[in-house]
This record gives structure tokens, sequence and C-alpha cells, in this order.
């Protein structure tokens, strides 16, 4: 015990003689309420560089909330993260061969509803998912999708694997924890004569042998559908009439700890080389005459707004609109 104390009361010299801010009583209670809210533990040396990015996130987000904005911040689970370390283990890390310059969604004239939300219309959506520390957003953006198209064709909402996609789909230019896309998933799907369910074909978050077999095939894609890259209105189009869609877009750093409201972004890019991260429209809406649309994403139910989120429709922002797709169901 004595040793302990006096290691932690050398570290605490070696940081400040370092010009490493010192932390107050209160700013350590904060963050060790956080460590417990968030099951961490961290060897002695870890929770001081720890402690360091959490207050530096925890300023960052506090200073957002003071300003005036469409949406707000909160400290979630990657709080102790750098965004860099976050851009690492969640997002997407290679430009995405995501071009669909012509796609072939044809849209009618409308008109359309005001807002649309498939978490409403019946049992459509599944539950938010974790992708955990892999780049496989693409998957679950993809699973989401098929889940609701299938369940909006069959009226069956059944859990479809991950996993698959994961050990599978590199044919398709998809890398699993690497990054893939969607439609390029969906085409996996339909050349590969099904998706397996969650429980048939479980995941792991990590890169492994493709374990599929014809017998596991659970859910099926007659064909890919894709949208015109940055035509917006064909998203909406889609999302009204049709089923939710699922598209990619550019996280830059405030995302990561988005809570609440439109999330809207000056610093993003809006192109199909930019888009880093892959999920689920759906629905839409419009709030404070600010439109946006109901996004399902794949961090868990305790980022966000349960798992979800709010982005500004209408704008491509952050490159939403650059390549968005879906399946058909041949049920
Ligand atoms: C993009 O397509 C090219 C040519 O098909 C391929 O070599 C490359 O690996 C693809 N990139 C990604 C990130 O899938
Ligand atoms: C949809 O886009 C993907 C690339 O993202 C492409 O591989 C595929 O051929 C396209 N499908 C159709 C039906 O245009
Ligand atoms: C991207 O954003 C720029 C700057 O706001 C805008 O001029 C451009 O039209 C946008 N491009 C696309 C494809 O949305």
């Amino acid at each position: 015990m004595a040793f302990t104390v006096a290691t932690l009361l050398l570290l605490a010299a070696l940081y400040s003689a370092h010009g490493s801010p010192v932390f107050s009583s209160e700013e350590e209670y904060e963050f060790k309420s956080w460590m417990a809210q968030y099951n961490r533990i961290y060897n002695l040396e870890e929770y001081y560089h720890r402690l360091q990015i959490f207050m530096e996130n925890k300023k960052r987000i506090d200073h957002h909330n003071a300003g005036k904005h469409t949406f707000t911040m909160g400290l979630n689970q990657f709080s102790d993260m750098t965004f860099a370390e976050f851009k690492k283990s969640f997002l997407m890390t290679e430009p995405q061969n995501c071009s669909a310059t012509k796609g072939s969604h044809v849209s009618t004239n409308g008109p359309y509803p005001d807002s649309v939300d498939w978490r409403q219309k019946g049992n459509y959506v599944t539950p938010v998912k974790y992708q955990g520390h892999c780049g496989s957003c693409w998957t679950f953006s993809t699973t989401g999708c098929l889940e609701s198209v299938t369940a909006i064709a069959t009226g069956k909402l059944m859990l479809l694997s991950e996993q698959q996609l994961v050990d599978c789909a590199e044919a398709f230019n998809n890398h699993g924890c690497q990054g893939g896309l969607p439609s390029q998933a969906f085409e996996y799907i339909k050349y590969n004569n099904g998706l397996a369910t969650e429980d048939g074909y479980p995941y792991t978050g990590r890169d492994g042998a493709c374990k599929f077999q014809p017998d596991l095939a659970a859910a099926f894609v007659k064909d890919v559908v894709n949208i015109t890259m940055y035509d917006e209105m064909g998203m909406v189009d889609a999302v009204a009439r049709l089923n939710p869609v699922s598209f990619a877009y550019q996280v830059t750093s405030d995302f990561m700890h988005y809570k609440d409201g439109v999330y809207s972004s000056t610093k993003c890019h809006n192109t199909t080389d930019d888009v880093n991260h892959a999920v689920l429209a759906v629905g839409y809406g419009e709030e404070n005459g600010t439109p946006y649309w109901i996004v399902k994403n794949s961090w868990g139910t305790k980022w966000g707004k349960e798992g979800y989120f709010l982005i500004e429709r209408g704008k491509n922002m952050c490159g939403l609109a650059a390549c968005s797709s879906y399946p058909l169901s041949p049920m």
C-alpha cells in the first residue's frame, strides 16, 4: 500500500514536472464515476493518461454545449479515447469505392409525408447492436437494412449475421474489420444465395475464416438497388415509399460525443472519397425548421439517442448521399 501511494505521488510529481495539468479532486471524482459507469480499470500510468484525455474531451463537450448548436454532446463510452484512437478502432480506414454515378433507384414525384419512422410503422427494425473494436459498421448497416426489407416483405423480423459478411464477403471489395460497403455486401448476399441469422453465424468482432454453409441461409437478396450519387431526394423517396436505406458518410471528431438533437457540421467533407462510416436511415422529419434523417448506428444503446442519431437532411451533410443503397427481397 505504502508503495502504491509513493508511486502515485511520484507519478503526480512527474506529471506536473512535465507541465501536464494537475487535476482537481472534483475532476478526478468525475472521471472515477465515469470509470465506474463504463467498467474501466487502468494501471496507474494509464489512469493519468486517460484522465487527461477524458478532461480534454469533457472541456470540448462543455464548450460545445455552452454555444448555440442544433445538437448537444455528452460523455459516453468513448470519452477516454482521442479521436485518432477512436478512428483506428471504430471507423473504416481506407477510402471506399463508393460511386454509383448512375443508380437504379427510380423515384416517383411524391408527394412525401412530412415525417416517416419505420420503428413506428410496425415491427420492422431490430434493436441497436454494438460493433465493438472493428471497422465493421458496413456489415451492421447491411444487416439492418436487409432485416427491415425482409420484415416488410414477409412480416417476420429476424436478426441477421454481421460476422458472415466480415468473414466471407471479401471477393466483393469488402475488408472485414477494415471496412466495406453495404452495396457490395448486398451484392455478396445475392451472389452467395443468402445470409445466416445472428444465432446461426454469431458475431465475434474479429476477422476470421468463412464458415458459411448453404443450410444457414435465412434471408435473401433478389437484387441490389443503388441510389444515384448525391441524389438525397432519391433517399427520401425510398425511405418514404419502400424501406430503410443504408448510407455512408464522414465521421469527424465532434460526432464521437453526439448526444441529442440534429447533427450538423462545417468540418466534415461531402464527397465519396471521405466516407468512413456506414449506418441505416430508418426515417426522417423536421425539428425547428431543420430537416433531419433518423439514423440507426451500431455503437450500442448507450451512445447518442439510445443508439440512434439525427443528422441534417437536404445538404448532403458529411457526404451522406454519396453512396446509399438497399436490397430487394425475393419474397
Ligand atoms: C477499389 O476498387 C479497386 C479495383 O476494383 C480495388 O483494387 C480496391 O481494393 C478497392 N478499394 C477498396 C477500399 O475496396
Ligand atoms: C451498386 O454499387 C456497387 C458499388 O458500391 C457496385 O458494385 C454495384 O455493381 C452497383 N449495383 C448496381 C445494380 O448498379
Ligand atoms: C460539398 O460542399 C461544398 C461546400 O459547401 C459545396 O459547394 C458542394 O456543392 C458540395 N458537394 C456535394 C457533392 O454535395
